[in-house]
């Protein structure tokens, strides 16, 4: 099997209603993703699904268990180190795109380059202009995203995860607020990065059709992971 570039042993999460009162909403989860691997992670609302990727994008810590992440146990580092990792090793894309409107497109797409190297490289934007013919927006670097159809909106916020070049990127919901056309266009592009690059997907659809497109379903049932 391919070596993991994520593992998850024992991982709980437990939040603060009240005090002392604290509900664990993920339960010892163990969890393994291989390199290449484009999964679904699959379930109902309040099930724990945006716990568990806000774990494994180290925006949160466990309240119990250990984290590995591209072969760097997470659990002792600090944030600045975590902010490292989480920049050098994974990509984001969320339900709704929050791309920044008093920025270009391709000044999107840097976002992640900038907050790693502090400044806006010239190699950054060429980077971003690539980006942008792969996912189908030749040319469109220069515009505001508000220009930008909904669809369009969120492939740009495709190419702003990939411009790391992540070994693994975390889509919340993606397709969530698109149309069905615009869904299975980012669904396309990212199993073709994934084909292309080998980079890891870890995908939470509502789609059973799109889920259908993954090569392994991950089920989680109030904070219980399965598959
Ligand atoms: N910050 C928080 N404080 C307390 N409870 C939370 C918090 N975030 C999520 N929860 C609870 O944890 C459970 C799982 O939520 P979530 O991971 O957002 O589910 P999903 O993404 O599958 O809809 C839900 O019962 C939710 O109410
Ligand atoms: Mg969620």
């Amino acid at each position: 099997m391919a070596k993991p570039v994520l593992a998850l042993e024992g991982v709980t999460k437990r939040y603060r209603i009240g005090t002392p009162a604290e509900v664990e909403v993920l339960h010892a989860t163990n969890l393994s993703l291989a390199s290449g691997e484009f999964s679904a992670l699959i379930g109902p609302s309040g099930s724990g699904k945006s716990t568990l990727l806000n774990l494994i994008g180290l925006l949160d810590r466990p309240s119990g268990g250990t984290i590995q992440l591209a072969g760097q146990q997470t659990g002792r580092l600090t944030e600045a180190a975590l902010t490292r990792l989480r920049g050098e090793s994974l990509g984001f894309v969320f339900q709704f795109h929050h791309l920044i409107n008093a920025f270009s497109v391709a000044e999107n797409v840097c976002l992640p380059l900038m907050a790693r190297d502090r400044r806006l490289t010239r190699s950054a934007l060429t980077r971003a202009e690539a980006l942008l013919d792969a996912v189908g927006l030749p040319g469109f670097g220069g515009r505001w995203p508000s220009e930008l159809s909904g669809g369009q909106q969120q492939r740009v916020a495709v190419a702003r995860a990939l411009v790391v070049e992540p070994m693994l990127v975390l889509a919340d919901e993606p397709t969530g607020n698109l149309d069905t056309g615009s869904a299975d266009e980012i669904f396309a592009l990212m199993r073709r990065f994934n084909r292309e690059h080998g980079t890891a997907f870890l995908i939470v659809t509502h789609s059973t059709e799109l889920a259908r497109r993954c090569d392994r379903h991950i089920h989680i049932l109030d904070g219980q992971v399965s598959g």
